[in-house]
């Protein structure tokens, strides 16, 4: 790992919940691992009143909640709280950032933290465009001894054009390689994982493409309802929400061509050539190759769940989609003619991610005993969460008469890799942020070209209100015309338990 700078972090949008529950957190859980600078300040910024003191007590307590180490000696908590500082300023206004300017000098003498200043934008996203104007204003984007670098959280654009225009808006006052924009699925370390796996490995890659492989299958299912985000989700829906950003990631680093090196530059140019590739959906996929649902109330497992129309925030007639499920095609030499299937849903049975992989069966049937088993073919599951892991299904012979084929599991687990801690997704992040590695942060341009592909769909049910929307029960796994998505009875969609091992609708959730 490179040697990291002395810095100051700024975070905007300090007194939110990102703040409390993800990165101070993650900051400290860096900080007990000695792997923050030397010379290290973090400046917390927002509207709201608090004293460097009385910031502190809150992020103690998120510290306390959510860090992995949670339950930190007195003196430990004292060093770290060291770090911590706190300015309240009107950030809609120009005029206050002349107060951050001064602050952030002198914090540079204090600490020694050398004009390095790393901006976290995680506000409401009407102030993506204004916060880095402001600090165009008063110099800060400029490095004069230091670096100026910014993160910006998502939602970045809340469609194609307004994701166009906020990219052009920060291009005129940062670079793009100071710009880091987060998609947090990139932070999981089995997300990363995903590149090991087919790159680390021979065996892997030759099979990786239109050949042998039938179909691709991601899911990322929620138990969780909207959970006192109504007001937000229901302008944004799972689509903006979960598709245009994580799930297409996912599909980038499954169908990538091989990078010439891990680098920054060298993953996000594959990545791009894949979203280029999509296929965009014409007017007779999105009829019929594109889902959506709502979640409707449900009493299961003994207790009542409330209709996504009943949450606070949400219009009663609102036709905003809780699941999507999506089929297309990636038009390159690898993938010509592979289907790919992806859904995500909230108050789904369970809380999981993952990717199958879904391998051709065998050309010639030679053991006809188990037709499930050729219907099946094998499938290579990689687990994002929970049970992290990786599952390959395969067929093995039935002990005893005949040639009867079953299918059996050959599994890894990341929790049989005791006394090895796995970074939460934030910490890493940030951690590559500080360091001013951009590989695992999404590029301007690959930003963009996943808006294009989902734009349509957009276009689609803003033209068409009713266009079907599908109720499913609360709690369920969607509606059930998502399974002729894929093909019907024969083939469904992987229905996984909480235990990577396990699958089938009826299982321990
Ligand atoms: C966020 C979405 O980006 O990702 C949330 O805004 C969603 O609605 C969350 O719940 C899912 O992340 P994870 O890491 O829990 O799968």
């Amino acid at each position: 790992m490179g040697q990291i700078q002395d810095q100051v972090l700024v975070i905007f949008g300090a007194s939110g919940d990102l703040t409390y529950r993800k990165l101070i957190p993650a900051l400290f859980d860096l900080f007990m691992q000695d792997l923050l600078p030397r010379n290290f300040t973090i400046l917390g910024v927002s509207r709201t009143e608090f004293t460097d003191a009385t910031f502190r007590d809150k992020m103690n307590d998120g510290i306390r909640q959510f860090a992995y180490f949670k339950n930190p000696s007195k003196e430990k908590l004292t060093v770290f709280d060291e770090k911590l500082h706190y300015l309240a300023i009107e950030t809609k206004e120009a005029s206050e950032y002349v107060k951050l300017q001064h602050k952030l000098k002198k914090i540079d003498h204090d600490h020694q933290t050398g004009g390095n200043y790393l901006f976290y934008l995680s506000t409401p996203p009407a102030l993506y465009g204004l916060i880095p104007q402001f600090l165009a204003k008063f110099g800060l984007n400029k490095g004069h001894n230091g670096f100026p670098r910014l993160i910006i959280e998502k939602p970045f654009g809340e469609d194609v054009y307004s994701a166009f225009q906020l990219n052009k808006l920060l291009l005129e006052f940062f670079k793009e390689e100071q710009i880091y924009r987060i998609d947090h699925y990139l932070g999981k370390e089995t997300v990363q994982n995903v590149l090991v796996t087919r790159f680390a490995n021979g065996i892997y890659e030759p099979l990786w493409n239109r050949n042998y492989i039938d179909r691709v299958e991601i899911t990322a299912a929620e138990s969780l309802g909207v959970e006192g985000r109504g007001g937000y989700y229901d302008h944004a829906g799972a689509l903006r929400d979960m598709v245009q950003n994580h799930l297409l990631q996912l599909v980038a680093l499954v169908a990538m061509e091989p990078p010439t090196e891990i680098s920054a530059g060298a993953i996000r140019n594959e990545k791009m050539k894949v979203f280029q590739s999509l296929r965009p959906l014409k007017e007779h996929d999105l009829f019929n190759s594109v889902i959506r649902g709502q979640y409707m109330s449900s009493n299961i497992r003994g207790g009542h769940f409330k209709g996504y129309r009943e949450e606070v925030g949400v219009d009663p007639m609102s036709r905003t989609e809780t699941y999507v499920a999506l089929k297309f095609f990636i038009d390159n030499w690898r993938w010509g003619g592979v289907p790919f299937y992806i859904r995500t849903g909230k108050r789904m049975p369970t809380r999981v991610s993952e990717i199958v992989i879904h391998f051709k069966p065998t050309p010639h049937k030679l053991f006809v005993s188990n037709p499930d088993f050729w219907t099946m073919g094998n499938q290579l599951v990689l687990r994002i969460h929970p049970d992290e892991g990786i599952l390959l299904k395969t067929g093995m012979k039935v002990p005893g008469a005949g040639f009867e084929v079953k299918t059996v599991n050959m599994d890894f687990h990341y929790k049989d890799l005791q006394e090895t801690y796995v970074p939460g997704a934030y910490e890493r992040l940030l951690l590559d942020g500080m360091m001013g590695d951009a590989t695992l942060y999404t590029r301007g341009d690959g930003l963009e070209a996943a808006w294009c592909f989902v734009q349509p769909i957009l276009d689609f049910w803003k033209h068409n209100p009713n266009a079907p929307l599908y109720g499913y029960p609360a709690g369920t796994w969607g509606p059930d015309c998502a399974d002729k998505l894929i093909g019907g009875e024969k083939q469904t969609w992987r229905y996984p338990c909480k235990n990577l091992a396990d699958d089938g609708i009826y299982c321990e959730l």
